[in-house]
């Protein structure tokens, strides 16, 4: 078979490394990133090359989409901190970097788009577990949290009406991807972070702050099965389609400290915070239209989280 060439901007990052790493199995992978993540390439195979790339300049997009089969569009400015505090930058990257990489797809005749979104285009699902169906939703635009998924679901519409016709697409909605080298703004690695610098108090017990007392669900998908997921939609999944990428295991946030207690062998005492304005209470994918293609995660949250533990304790 010959191998597409393929270009992964933002392939640098967490789930970018896994894309790419499965890819460059089978094409010819280039990672086009900016490296403000993963700037050491870490977990990102030799097979895969790399160029440096912003993606706000279009010459150079351009310049990079010249010979590429496929482009894929992971690069996004992530962490919930900074949809609140860089609401103005989240955009540059989303909708400039957007609209960068469709003109040069239309310059250069690439002939596959694919599109990572997420699963913030639901906010608060009327509907859980959510299918692909349930309405994409912006509630309050006063609140610049909403720069992620505004961003988000502005993107997907470009995918469908922005984007030449003749181009495929595809579109993933990854629900809570975790695993090692993720970053320190997700509520796993923060968790470990905190305790391990959390020190003990006269109970013998590790005070850690919980948003919401860690009553909200979420539904947690091990880096390994999200790079299975994403394989099968590229080999099997259809042209011009979306589909979640996750697990449907929901789990309130407070599993995921009670495996994190037993893991490290330390008890809690947890201590309530607000949880940020705009933040949602439930979140769980419906994923039967992947697993029509033949995906079922594979990962228990035990044994991705042991995993995870144990990279971030090495690298702490
Ligand atoms: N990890 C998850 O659970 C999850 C959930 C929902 C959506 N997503 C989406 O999937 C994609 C990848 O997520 P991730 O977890 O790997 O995040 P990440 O932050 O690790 O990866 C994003 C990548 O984009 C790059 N980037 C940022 N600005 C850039 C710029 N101006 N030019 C070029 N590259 C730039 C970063 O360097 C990074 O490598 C993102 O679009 C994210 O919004 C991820």
């Amino acid at each position: 078979m010959i191998k597409k060439n393929v270009l992964v901007i933002g392939g640098s990052g967490f789930i970018g490394a896994e894309i790419c790493n499965t890819l460059s199995k089978t094409e010819n992978v280039i990672c086009a990133d900016n490296y403000s993540r993963n700037e050491q390439k870490i977990n990102i195979s030799s097979n895969v090359s790399h160029e440096e790339l912003d993606i706000t300049d279009f010459n150079k997009v351009s310049l990079i989409c010249k010979n590429m089969d496929v482009v894929i569009n992971l690069a996004f400015i992530n962490g919930t901190r900074n949809f609140y505090e860089r609401p103005r930058d989240v955009f540059k990257v989303a909708l400039e970097g957007q609209l960068n990489v469709m003109r040069a797809i239309d310059d250069n005749n690439v002939k596959r788009f694919i599109y990572a979104s997420s699963s913030e285009v639901y906010q608060t699902p009327e509907i859980v577990p959510t299918s692909e169906k349930v309405k994409l939703v912006i509630p309050d635009i006063m609140n610049p949290r909403y720069s992620y998924g505004g961003g988000k679901i502005v993107g997907e519409l470009m995918c469908v009406h922005y984007l030449p016709k003749r181009v495929p697409y595809q579109i993933f909605r990854p629900h809570n991807i975790y695993g090692p080298n993720m970053g320190f703004e997700h509520v796993i690695p923060e968790f470990i972070k905190k305790i391990y610098q959390s020190k003990e108090n006269l109970n013998n017990k590790f005070p850690i702050k919980v948003q919401g007392g860690g009553l909200s669900s979420r539904s947690f998908c091990y880096l390994k099965d999200f790079g299975r997921a994403f394989r099968i939609m590229w080999e099997k999944g259809g042209e011009n389609q979306i589909y979640n990428i996750g697990t449907d295991k929901e789990v309130k946030i407070l599993e995921i400290l009670n495996i994190l207690s037993r893991i490290t062998n330390k008890e809690f005492d947890l201590i309530e915070e607000d949880l940020p304005l705009g933040s949602t209470e439930r979140r769980c994918p419906d994923i039967s239209k992947l697993k029509k293609l033949g995906y079922s995660p594979i990962y228990s949250l035990e044994e991705g989280l042991q995993k995870t533990h144990d990279w971030y304790l090495n690298y702490l």
